[in-house]
């Protein structure tokens, strides 16, 4: 009598101890290590500031993340401080750390509307400025060559209405930049995946369509294009459908691109609704976002522009309401926010 019941109690600690030690591996279990098993890049932007002074940020992203993009340290504004000189000293400590840490890392971006103050006011001639693009090009992915897997080549170059943007280097070398910095891109890295990247191109619109014929003549025409980014800066006023995300991407791939998510955040203001509910439904959006993706053989890559709330690039853009927005899938105390588990949740 007395063994049975001994007998009980010690299974029935087991079975207790089971039980705690299940509910531990579910919490403890990363994106990170579901990403790996579908074969997917999980990622977040890193900033140089924080990384260089924060180790909690930098344990967040080893231990979250499978991926990182260099959020600012590559543009040509933060590399080039004066004609002729490079400073590759922030950008190579943030690569050095990814690859210790085997995060992949994507490069961005290469060409922009953003260029630094002495070159947009130097007396350039049109033939000096193509060739300083060039050489900023080819310099900076021959130094990172075989370690970065994708490079935003190309940033942002349409508007709504799918023209050209009336940017510096339409201005100065014409609509040939694009491809060119392909090209130069290529020359440079045999390799690596070369990507144009963008906004509100994961809705179908006049934007989308242009950009996508132009890029697919582009490459029918022998330029090394691999992929389209969608930046995805979201926010909950805006609705939202899957299924057009789905339409969207479909049309990208069958074009013969991949589709990388490249920049998601969702903000959580404008909405009467309270907190709660409203990080509920952020939660439901970045999951919804996460099956498309995760369906779309194409879409291998979904990453999101910040690795926590404070590091929010909206907490310097948009300071009036950056309090409401917490759009990234940890919170001000680096916790997992509701999210982050609808991710997860789908993941499985
Ligand atoms: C933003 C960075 O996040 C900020 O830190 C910086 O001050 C400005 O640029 N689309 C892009 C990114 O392609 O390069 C931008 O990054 C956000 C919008």
């Amino acid at each position: 009598m007395k063994q049975n019941r001994l007998l009980i109690s010690v299974i029935l600690g087991l079975l207790v101890a089971g039980g705690v030690w299940w509910m531990f591996q579910q919490e403890n279990e990363t994106i990170r290590s579901l990403a790996e098993d579908h074969s997917l890049l999980f990622g977040t932007a890193i900033r140089y500031q924080p990384f260089s002074e924060d180790p909690e940020y930098l344990s967040l992203i080893k231990n979250e993340y499978n991926a990182v993009t260099i959020e600012n340290e590559l543009k040509m504004e933060i590399m080039m401080p004066e004609e002729g000189v490079y400073d590759f000293k922030q950008a190579d400590e943030m690569i050095q750390f990814a690859t210790e840490n085997e995060l992949s890392i994507r490069g961005h971006t290469l060409v922009w509307e953003r260029v630094p103050w002495w070159l947009e006011n130097g007396n350039y001639s049109n033939e000096e400025i193509t060739s300083l693009l060039k050489q900023y090009v080819q310099t900076t992915v021959e130094r990172y060559k075989g370690k970065l897997y994708a490079w935003d080549v190309v940033n942002e170059a349409f508007d709504a209405d799918g023209n050209l943007k009336d940017n510096f280097w339409l201005r100065h070398i014409g609509p040939d930049y694009i491809a060119l910095a392909f090209q130069w891109a290529r020359e440079a890295d045999p390799d690596v995946l070369l990507f144009y990247n963008d906004y509100e191109n994961d809705v179908w619109s006049p934007k989308t369509e242009a950009t996508l014929s132009y890029l697919t003549s582009l490459r029918d025409s022998g330029v090394p294009i691999d992929g389209i980014g969608l930046q995805m800066h979201l926010d909950l006023a805006n609705d939202f459908d899957p299924e057009e995300l789905q339409d969207v991407m479909n049309m990208i791939g069958q074009a013969g691109f991949l589709v990388h998510i490249t920049e998601l955040d969702i903000k959580l203001q404008h909405s009467g609704e309270d907190i709660e509910t409203k990080k509920k439904k952020q939660a439901d959006r970045y999951a919804d976002i996460m099956g498309v993706c995760l369906e779309n053989v194409k879409c291998d890559t979904y990453t999101v522009w910040g690795a926590a709330d404070p590091y929010s690039w909206i907490r310097f853009t948009d300071e009036a309401s950056a309090d409401q927005a917490d759009p990234l899938l940890f919170d001000h105390e680096l916790k997992r926010k509701p999210a982050y588990h609808m991710i997860k949740e789908v993941m499985k």
